[in-house]
């Protein structure tokens, strides 16, 4: 599956990360919803694959997030930033969100593990993150960043591959 931005070339100027990484989200969601649609239809097979797909894209994710737009902001508000705008938070709610992806790994090769309540918790948990993101953290970003600094970012998320 192709990890790339919507088609259009970005226009510098105008490139929002706040656009990208929100496109992003709701690919992954798609990617989610596809997972769980074959598995409620009985296609293990195609299951554990779309799952795949959605794992590998969000662990992508998570990457970019951490190594290049949360140290932008750590780096421009610095520690004395209210607690809404500080990425430590948020770096914790990756490692809880990718606990349990881990876990809907196993659990799509096995029965014995109760994916449905996994799920459920993964998508409570996925929704409030990515909301704070999408609505707060993101347009932040943006705004503190040049056009030309958005940019790098930007084309930097464009290569990275999916993990
Ligand atoms: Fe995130
Ligand atoms: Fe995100």
């Amino acid at each position: 599956m192709s990890a790339a931005l919507p088609a259009a070339p970005l226009e510098v100027d105008r490139a929002q990360i706040a656009t990208a990484l929100h496109w992003d989200h709701e690919r992954l969601d798609g990617l989610e919803r596809a997972a769980f649609d074959a598995w409620a239809e009985g296609d293990l097979a195609e299951a554990r694959a779309a799952f795949g797909r959605f794992a590998g894209g969000l662990r992508r994710h998570i990457g970019l997030e951490e190594t290049l737009v949360f140290p932008e902001l750590d780096r421009r508000v610095g520690a004395g930033a209210s607690r809404e705008l500080r990425t430590a938070s948020l770096r914790s709610e990756h490692r809880q969100i990718l606990a349990l992806v881990a876990a809907i790994e196993l659990a799509v090769r096995s029965d014995a593990v109760p994916i449905r309540l996994l799920r459920r918790h993964l998508r409570e948990l996925l929704t409030a993150h990515s909301r704070k993101e999408d609505q707060v953290l993101y347009p932040l970003v943006d705004s503190l960043l040049r056009p030309d600094e958005r940019g790098i970012i930007l084309r930097r998320i464009e290569l990275l591959p999916e993990q």
